[in-house]
C-alpha cells in the first residue's frame, strides 16, 4: 500500500531526530519508529528516491497515477471526513442563516464543491455549526503566497468555497498575503517586483466577490504591526523542534523560515485583528478553508492553541485540481511545465491548454469503445466536476464518458467551455474593472464586523 509522507502532528515526530528536509525514506509516516529514528539515510532522501506521495505546503507529488491517496490522508492527516451526516447539518444551518438573514425564497443548496466531495475534510466544523446554532458570530480566513503575478484556476477552489461561505454565511473574512514566506522560501526580493505581484494577486482575490464591506485583505509586510503581539505569543509556545518536525526544516535553514509558520498561525485569532474585528474577548471562532497542503500550519496552531486560551480554529480541506500533465501533480504555478490553467487566459487559450491535457480515455478508439474512460484519472472531467454548476451535465458526461460513447476530445471540449462560460468568463469581466482604489478599500484597516449581521 502506498504511504504519504508528512503526517502533521508534532507530537507523532517528537523522538525522531534525524528526519529533516526530503522526509525519512523507510518510514516516512510514522519517523517516531525505530526504523527511522536509526536510520542513516534519512537526511539523504530527495522526493525522486520516495515511493510515497507528498502533501507538504511547497510540495505536493503522488506517486500512483490514480492521484492523491485522499483517504490514506484522512488517516494519515487525523482529520474528519465530511459525511452525509455533517452535508445534512450544513445544509440545516445554511437554511438557519438564510432565515436569520431576512433572505427570502428558498435557501442556498450545498456548493458543488461540498457536494461533489471536492471538499472532503474538516477540522472541528461540527464545532463552528455549534456556534452558528447559537448565533455567535464566526469569521473565515483564507489566504495566498503571491508568487507569480498571476493565480491560476488550481488557486480559484478553496477561493470559490471561501466566497460562498462568505455569501450564505454572511461572515467576516480575512485573507493573508504571504510576501514574506515567498521572499523567505522562493527567494522573491521585496521590492517593486514583490509589490507587482501582490498588487495583481489583490486584485485577483477581489474578483472572486468578495463582500467589501465585509472583507479584510492584508499583506504581512505591511500588516504585521497589527498582529505582531498574536505572532510573538505564536513563536513562544511553538518550539523549533515542533515547527522542524512537522515542516522538516533543517539546521542550515535560516531562522525566517523556521519562525514562519508562526505568521501564517496567526489570523487564526482574533487578536490579530484589533482594529478589523475589534471585540473584547478572544472567543470568536475562525473558519479556514484551504486545500489540505496548507493543513500542518493549523495543525501547529491547533495544538497551541489551549496553552493560549484561544479557541482552535477549525478547517475545511479540498483535494487538489490536479495539473495538466496528470493527477500526480497539484496544478502549480512553480511547476508550470506541468501544465497550469491561469485565470487571465482566454477560451482559445483554455481550449488549446485542454486539448494536451492527461486523458483517462485510453490510447485509442477502441479501447475507450471496449474498457469507458478511467474518470478518475481523466484531467478534462475533473475540470467540469470541479466547475460544472448543473449536476445533470456532470453526471451525463461522466456516465457517457465511461461507458465510451463520449471521446476524450469531446470532454476536453466541454471542459473548456464549462471553464469559460460558467467561470473564468465572469471573473474577467470582474477583475477588468478593479482599480487601485478598489484595492485600497479592501486592504485598509476597518471594522468589518459593524457590517457583518450581529446575530
Ligand atoms: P498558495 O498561494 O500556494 O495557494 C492559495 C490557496 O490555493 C490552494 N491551492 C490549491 N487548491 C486546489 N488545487 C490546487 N491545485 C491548488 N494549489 C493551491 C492552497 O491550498 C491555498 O488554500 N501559505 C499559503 C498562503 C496562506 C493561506 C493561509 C492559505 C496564508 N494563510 C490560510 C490558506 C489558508 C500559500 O502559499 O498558498
Amino acid at each position: 500500500m502506498k504511504s504519504l509522507r508528512l503526517l502533521p502532528s508534532p507530537s507523532a515526530f517528537r523522538q525522531c531526530t534525524t528526519y529533516a528536509r526530503g522526509f525519512c525514506p523507510p518510514c516516512p509516516i510514522l519517523v517516531t519508529s525505530r526504523r527511522c529514528c536509526s536510520s542513516s539515510s534519512v537526511t539523504t532522501a530527495s522526493p525522486s528516491e520516495s515511493v510515497d506521495d507528498v502533501v507538504t505546503p511547497w510540495a505536493v507529488e503522488a506517486k500512483g497515477p490514480k492521484g492523491i491517496d485522499y483517504d490514506r490522508v484522512l488517516s494519515q492527516f487525523k482529520s474528519e471526513r465530511i459525511d452525509a451526516e455533517m452535508l445534512m447539518r450544513l445544509e440545516k444551518v445554511i437554511a438557519q442563516r438564510h432565515q436569520e438573514l431576512g433572505r427570502g425564497g428558498a435557501p442556498p443548496p450545498l456548493h458543488p464543491l461540498i457536494r461533489r466531495g471536492m471538499v472532503f475534510s474538516h477540522r472541528d466544523l461540527n464545532v463552528v455549526l455549534d456556534s452558528l446554532e447559537k448565533k455567535q458570530t464566526v469569521y473565515l480566513y483564507t489566504g495566498r503566497g503571491p508568487s507569480a503575478g498571476t493565480m491560476h484556476v488550481g488557486h480559484m477552489v478553496p477561493f470559490l468555497l471561501t466566497k460562498y461561505l462568505q455569501d450564505v454565511l454572511g461572515c467576516p473574512l480575512v485573507i493573508q498575503l504571504t510576501d514574506d514566506e515567498k521572499f523567505l522560501f522562493r527567494d522573491i526580493p521585496l521590492g517593486p517586483k514583490m509589490d507587482a505581484i501582490v498588487q495583481s494577486n489583490l486584485k485577483d482575490i477581489i474578483a472572486f466577490g468578495f463582500d467589501p464591506k465585509r472583507t479584510f485583505i492584508f499583506r504581512n509586510t505591511a500588516y504585521m504591526g497589527e498582529m505582531y503581539s498574536t505572532v510573538l505569543e505564536l513563536q513562544r509556545c511553538i518550539t523549533t523542534n515542533a515547527a522542524k518536525n512537522t515542516f522538516g526544516f533543517v539546521d542550515t535553514d535560516c531562522i525566517g523560515k523556521v519562525a514562519f509558520p508562526a505568521t501564517q498561525a496567526a489570523p487564526s485569532f482574533v487578536s490579530s485583528f484589533r482594529n478589523v474585528l475589534p471585540i473584547k474577548s478572544h472567543n470568536m471562532r475562525c473558519l479556514i478553508p484551504c486545500a489540505i497542503d496548507q493543513d500542518p500550519f493549523f495543525v501547529l496552531t491547533r495544538n497551541v492553541s489551549d496553552r493560549l486560551k484561544r479557541p482552535k480554529p477549525a478547517l475545511l480541506h479540498t483535494k487538489f485540481l490536479p495539473a495538466l500533465k496528470g493527477a500526480t501533480h497539484k496544478m502549480s504555478s512553480s511547476a508550470e511545465s506541468n501544465g497550469v490553467v491561469l485565470l487571465t487566459d482566454d477560451l482559445a487559450t483554455i481550449q488549446r491548454k485542454l486539448r494536451k491535457a492527461f486523458s483517462g480515455g485510453g490510447g485509442t478508439m477502441e479501447d475507450l469503445k471496449n474498457n469507458g474512460a478511467d474518470l478518475d484519472t481523466d484531467v478534462a472531467y475533473q475540470f467540469v466536476r470541479t466547475f460544472s454548476a448543473d449536476d445533470a451535465l456532470v453526471a451525463s458526461t461522466g456516465e457517457g464518458y465511461r461507458a465510451g460513447s463520449l471521446t476524450s476530445v469531446d470532454v476536453k471540449e466541454l471542459a473548456a467551455k464549462v471553464l469559460w462560460d460558467e467561470i473564468l468568463s465572469h471573473w474577467q469581466v470582474r477583475r477588468a474593472a478593479i482599480t487601485d482604489e478598489t484595492v485600497t478599500e479592501f486592504t485598509s484597516i476597518r471594522d468589518i464586523l459593524r457590517a457583518s449581521p450581529s446575530w
